[in-house]
């Protein structure tokens, strides 16, 4: 027989009173399928999954209402429910790393006397991670020209091309017809004078009919869209052509490589958990995979730009452009930098990372997916 849960024992596991589960029970919500021989209620494993999504929804700020026509949709599995969950998570995450970043620019700005215009302390509230990190992006965000040229190369000789996620526009082809999107009205607002028209809006939900571009490219940006494999389908949809340049983040070969995760900053790591495998990725978009090795020279400073010029990583600047070192949080921030420092100093990076001098290219799990 299929072993139950207790009332009490479920509440225990979960966090929640057992009086919150009587009021589920009560409106239909969550109705435990048994009762013991006393009359007490018993979950099944259906009951605490369905339990756990309507938990998950309300933790998300759902109203119950809501909740109930979300977890009695047909259409939906536990699987959909898990990965609409996981996007919407993220994107709090992501959200409230952006207020983070909003709070400590007010309360620098506060401790120098100076006050905050109101507009810019609700902006904060509603911000999107690049609202929040843009601005600090061209800093040293630009076209690295070597891997241009594979990305160029990858969409053929495809006339009007869609960029998505298109931030600065830094790999848009200047010989093409080119429509961008991005979300973030402060990346918007940084495209160069003469830059390819930029439309607001999100990977998974393109606003454009089906095949209306030769191509779609999307550079550097898969690993922030809610659902990534929702969004590589999208373009599928919208293109006879996908380009995606992205991370391999199932082999752990390459995490192991780059002493940066590897040493000072394995929190990395968490950013990726439940990140779609490669494979998914290239099955989303029904194309390959290839490597692409990042040149030591990068002009690009995204996060293993700098893998053979690693002072770079103690530059405020260079860290600010990478989301990746808002995402882990400060804390994880000043450690790794910390370490850093000091190994740099006493000569023990160099001796644990002996002959990287010597190379002209890393692999470092970048991968160019094409369809
Ligand atoms: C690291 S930047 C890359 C920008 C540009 N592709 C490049 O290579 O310089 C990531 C971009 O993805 C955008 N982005 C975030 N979420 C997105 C989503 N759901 N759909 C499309 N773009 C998104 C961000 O606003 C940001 O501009």
């Amino acid at each position: 027989m299929e072993a139950q849960l207790s009332v009490g024992r479920v509440a225990e596991l979960a966090g929640v009173s057992v009086r919150t589960l009587h009021h589920y029970d009560e409106i239909g919500l969550v109705r435990p399928s048994s009762r013991t021989a006393a009359g007490h209620r018993a979950y099944s494993a259906g009951d605490v999954v369905r339990l756990r999504e309507v938990l998950a929804y309300r933790r998300l700020g759902f109203g119950l209402r809501e909740i109930a026509d979300l977890v009695d949709d047909p259409a939906t599995d536990a699987v959909a429910h898990l990965r609409r969950l996981r996007g919407l998570l993220l994107d709090q995450r992501d959200r409230a790393a952006a207020m983070v970043v909003a709070i400590d620019k007010e309360l620098e700005a506060r401790a120098m006397g100076i006050s905050t215009p109101p507009e810019e302390q609700l902006q904060a509230f509603g911000a999107r991670l690049y609202d929040a990190i843009g601005s600090a992006y061209p800093a040293t965000r630009r076209t690295e020209p070597r891997i241009a040229a594979r990305i160029w190369a990858a969409l053929g000789d495809a006339r009007t091309v869609l960029n998505v996620g298109a931030g600065t526009g830094s790999y848009e082809p200047p010989d093409r017809d080119v429509t961008a999107v991005e979300p973030s009205a402060v990346m918007r607002a940084q495209r160069p004078a003469g830059a390819a028209p930029c439309v607001a809006a999100v990977a998974g939900r393109l606003p454009f009919e089906d095949q209306s571009f030769d191509a779609a490219m999307a550079v550097s940006t898969v690993h922030h869209w809610p659902d990534p494999v929702a969004g590589l389908r999208e373009m599928r949809r919208v293109a006879r052509r996908v380009v995606v340049l992205t991370y391999d983040a199932d082999s752990t070969g390459w995490r192991q490589r780059f002493w940066l995760i590897r040493d000072y900053l394995p929190e990395f790591a968490e950013l990726l958990v439940g990140w779609p495998s490669v494979a998914d990725m290239t099955r989303a978009i029904g194309g390959r995979a290839e490597p692409v090795p990042i040149p030591w020279d990068c002009a690009d400073g995204f996060f293993e730009a700098y893998w053979r010029r690693p002072e770079a990583y103690l530059d405020e600047h260079v860290r600010r452009a990478v989301s990746v070192w808002t995402r882990v949080g400060q804390h994880a921030e000043r450690r790794a930098v910390g370490s850093l420092h000091d190994d740099l100093t006493s000569g023990r990076w160099a001796e644990r990372n002996p002959g990287l001098a010597d190379l002209d290219a890393a692999e470092l799990g970048l991968r160019l997916l094409v369809a």
